[in-house]
């Protein structure tokens, strides 16, 4: 697909670009005062998820603002546990809330409902999107991978640290693999969903892969993601698969290394060179400034942004941050971090 007319697309194939494609982990959220504005009309955050209409419009708001090669689909990575049957809410102030899924009565009453009755509205945001979007910008569908959800359904929300919900495996594997596999299962038929409805490039977010012993990254973050990104090649093979296993720099090399994976994304704690070294020739390279920089702006950020750059030169490499945007994320700092990029 050399042709392809998305420079983002073209990189994730492979091809080096003179200015890297970019895009940003949240590029739609709290940062902007437009989307704070229509998740106000939505009424809450899952409400803003669910409504095609106005996620669409979010999904919108910063490639209007900024131009940039990519949009992500807005959602969110606890959609699948909520479609599974799992009580999820949004506090105000205190992230995610979810009903606890600890033993294996509530594991087999998971799924007894069609996933897409819950899911429907998100195809539909995607075909809005698609419709909406030049044809050289892409549209990234995504989920969670297995392990970073499995987190969440553990824990009954977010924990300071999650890698630690390893005991459970280790008190009961089976118990921990069938979570994981319903929730594999799932994200499949969700991705290709979201494929068919207009997606051309998936992204698996992995933001809890890192801290584990390497044995159980291999079981419970790199297998479950490679089922993932195998099921996707095996059904729509010309959609390029992004993994972004956050803190498994130790195992890029494996990540980048799988048949089904066309780009790895890089933390803000990966060191750039040896990601470069490692990843490459196996995949392409996404990521890596620390979004706290974007927050600081000035010399700091632009002199990072022109060393991550230079660093990638000649290589298949889109330009992204090492996690998502901080709510207190100045607007204008992202503009001159667009230009600094552009013009590097
Ligand atoms: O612009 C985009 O990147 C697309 C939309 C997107 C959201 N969440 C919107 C969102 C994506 C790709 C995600 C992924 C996601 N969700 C991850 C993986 C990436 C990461 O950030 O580590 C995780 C772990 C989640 C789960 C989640 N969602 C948590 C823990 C929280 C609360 C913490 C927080 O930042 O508020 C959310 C809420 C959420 N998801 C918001 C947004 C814009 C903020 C909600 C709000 O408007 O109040």
């Amino acid at each position: 697909m050399a042709d392809h007319p998305s420079k983002f697309i073209r990189t994730l194939k492979g091809e080096a670009q003179s200015t890297p494609p970019m895009w940003f982990m949240r590029q739609a959220g709290r940062y902007l005062p437009e989307y704070r504005a229509t998740r106000e009309q939505a009424g809450g955050f899952l409400d803003l998820c669910y409504n095609p209409e106005l996620a669409a419009e979010v999904t919108f708001q910063p490639i209007r603002r900024y131009g940039l090669d990519a949009a992500i689909l807005f959602a969110d990575i606890l959609l699948i546990p909520q479609a599974l049957g799992v009580d999820v809410r949004f506090e105000a102030g205190e992230g995610p809330v979810l009903e606890p899924v600890r033993n294996g009565s509530a594991l087999s009453a998971l799924g007894e409902r069609d996933i897409h009755e819950t899911l429907s509205p998100i195809y539909e945001t995607v075909r809005l999107v698609r419709d909406g979007l030049p044809k050289d910008v892409a549209l990234i569908g995504f989920a969670g991978a297995p392990w970073t959800v499995a987190t969440y359904v553990l824990a009954g929300g977010g924990v300071k640290d999650p890698a630690a919900l390893r005991r459970y495996y280790y008190d009961d594997p089976d118990f921990v693999l069938g979570l994981i596999k319903k929730i594999t299962d799932a994200t499949i038929d969700y991705l290709i969903r979201q494929i068919d409805a207009g997606a051309d490039a998936i992204q698996l977010f992995d933001t809890w892969a890192g801290g584990l012993p390497a044995p159980v990254t291999r079981t419970l973050s790199i297998e479950p993601m490679a089922q993932i990104a195998d099921a996707i090649k095996a059904a729509r093979p010309d959609i390029p698969v992004i993994m972004f296993p956050k803190g498994g720099f130790g195992f890029l090399t494996e990540y980048a290394s799988l048949p089904s994976c066309d780009a790895v994304g890089i933390d803000f704690a990966a060191p750039w060179a040896a990601a470069r070294d490692t990843v490459r020739p196996h995949a392409a390279v996404q990521g890596g400034l620390d979004p706290l920089l974007v927050v600081a702006g000035g010399a700091p950020m632009e002199n990072a942004a022109r060393e991550l750059v230079e660093t990638f030169k000649d290589t298949p490499y889109v330009f992204n941050l090492g996690h998502g945007f901080v709510p207190e994320t100045p607007p204008e700092n992202v503009a001159r971090l667009i230009d600094i990029v552009r013009c590097s």
